[in-house]
């Protein structure tokens, strides 16, 4: 055991797998729990596309979280774990015509509706199912997040959402049509946000759209405020846990919700990322021309985020506690953008080394792909290893 690793148990393994240590999860999830009970008539709906994997997924299911999803695949792999079909909304800007009869079939909670179009074709087919669908439309709050330009999505610029000059005549619209019902507002930022005024710009605009809409007479049953909060990468032992005390507070002091109306969340990374890591054995030590390289098993097919994003994952040698050296963490990708790590201090490194690359609970195993021709990671959490 090296730290919260059970290295012993690993050295059984074939590398490169992911290691969700359950024990974090259910912390988080706890602290979910805890906060959430404090507020009046809140919600919680994990955003499935973090992270799919069935174990995560029913254990999520267990601390009574509802599902955010965004495809129909998500929406199988929710039901799959469990979760109940009143606590699933569904988003995204392309949705398919099949997946929402899928939605339409198991009565979910809510369609997260971007655009007049889509409005029209979920009307359609909810008719020709003899249904109506509950409907909210995402709003594209025009508030920047100070987080990664990739990852941001409430600005006017981005593909996501409903212009806010548009969004009374998109209601309007709703309230002709026979087959959808209109009951509230979605919004979404951006991720990785951990300045909380971000959120607090976010709840002065849904404040001003709610006062707005009670000068029209539009009743909005539900504010769903997406997901966002950011986790601390450079330090995954010391703050194991976000903040959940101070976004939730945010939200419920800040939002001047109106009688009876329910709070929503979407969280994705804050829930996952820190339970889970990528574990993978070093098969070379390479000498550069000025550098050393450390040749890892894994690589950007299992973790994609630092060459996608430049995201910063903290990496550690658990099996060694030699002196520290500096490597270039390298996957064994045929991309030069194969990189986990550059001028790392790591104990110094042996082949056959095992190494963790860590917070990578959320978008890590579920953004793997097989480019190269590569097998997919496998998973293990800290009760298949008891
Ligand atoms: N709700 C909506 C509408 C979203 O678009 C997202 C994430 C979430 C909730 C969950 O956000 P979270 O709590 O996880 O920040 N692959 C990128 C992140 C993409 C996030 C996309 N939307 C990464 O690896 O950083």
């Amino acid at each position: 055991m090296k730290g919260q690793f059970p290295v012993d148990k690993f050295r059984d393994l074939r590398t490169p797998f992911y290691y969700y240590d359950t024990r974090i999860l259910r912390q988080t999830l706890e602290v979910i729990r805890q906060e959430t009970e404090k507020m009046e008539n809140a919600v919680v709906h994990y955003a499935v596309k973090a992270n799919a994997n069935q174990e995560i997924l029913r254990t999520i299911r267990e601390y009574g979280l509802g599902a955010d999803c965004v495809s129909g695949g998500e929406i199988k792999a929710a039901l799959q774990a469990g979760f109940s079909p009143d606590k699933i909304v569904f988003a995204g800007v392309g949705k398919a015509d099949w997946e929402i009869n899928l939605a339409l079939e198991h009565h979910i909670f809510c369609f997260n509706v971007e655009s007049i179009p889509e409005l029209e074709i979920i009307n359609e087919l909810a008719a020709v199912k003899g249904t109506v669908a509950n409907v909210a439309f995402r709003v594209n709050p025009d508030v920047k997040a100070h987080t990664h330009a990739n990852i941001t999505t409430g600005l006017a610029e981005n593909k996501f959402g409903i212009a806010l000059g548009d969004i009374e005549q998109v209601i309007e619209l709703a309230h002709r049509l026979d087959h959808v019902k209109f009951v509230g507002l979605h919004f979404h930022i951006g991720s990785q946000i951990l300045d909380m005024g971000d959120f607090a710009s976010l709840c002065n605009r849904v404040n001003e759209l709610l006062t707005l809409f009670e000068k029209h007479h539009v009743e909005i049953e539900n504010i769903n405020v997406g997901g966002g909060l950011g986790v601390d990468y450079q330090h995954p032992n010391r703050q194991s846990i976000p903040d959940f005390h101070e976004y939730f507070r945010t939200f419920n002091s800040l939002i001047k919700r109106r009688n009876g109306q329910s709070l929503h969340f979407e969280p994705g990374r804050s829930v996952v990322a820190q339970c889970g890591s990528l574990i993978s054995k070093v098969l070379y030590v390479k000498q550069g021309t000025n550098k050393q390289f450390a040749i890892l098993d894994a690589g950007m097919t299992d973790l994609i985020r630092p060459a996608l994003y430049q995201a910063y994952h903290k990496i550690e040698n658990i099996s060694s506690e030699l002196p520290v050296e500096t490597y270039d963490v390298v996957g064994p990708i045929c991309e030069s953008s194969d990189v986990f790590g550059k001028a790392v201090d790591l104990n110094k490194v042996s082949r056959g080394d095992l190494i963790a690359l860590r917070s990578a609970g959320a978008y890590g195993e579920i953004m793997a792909s097989q480019y190269n021709c590569r097998e997919l990671p496998r998973s293990y959490t800290t009760e298949d290893l008891l």
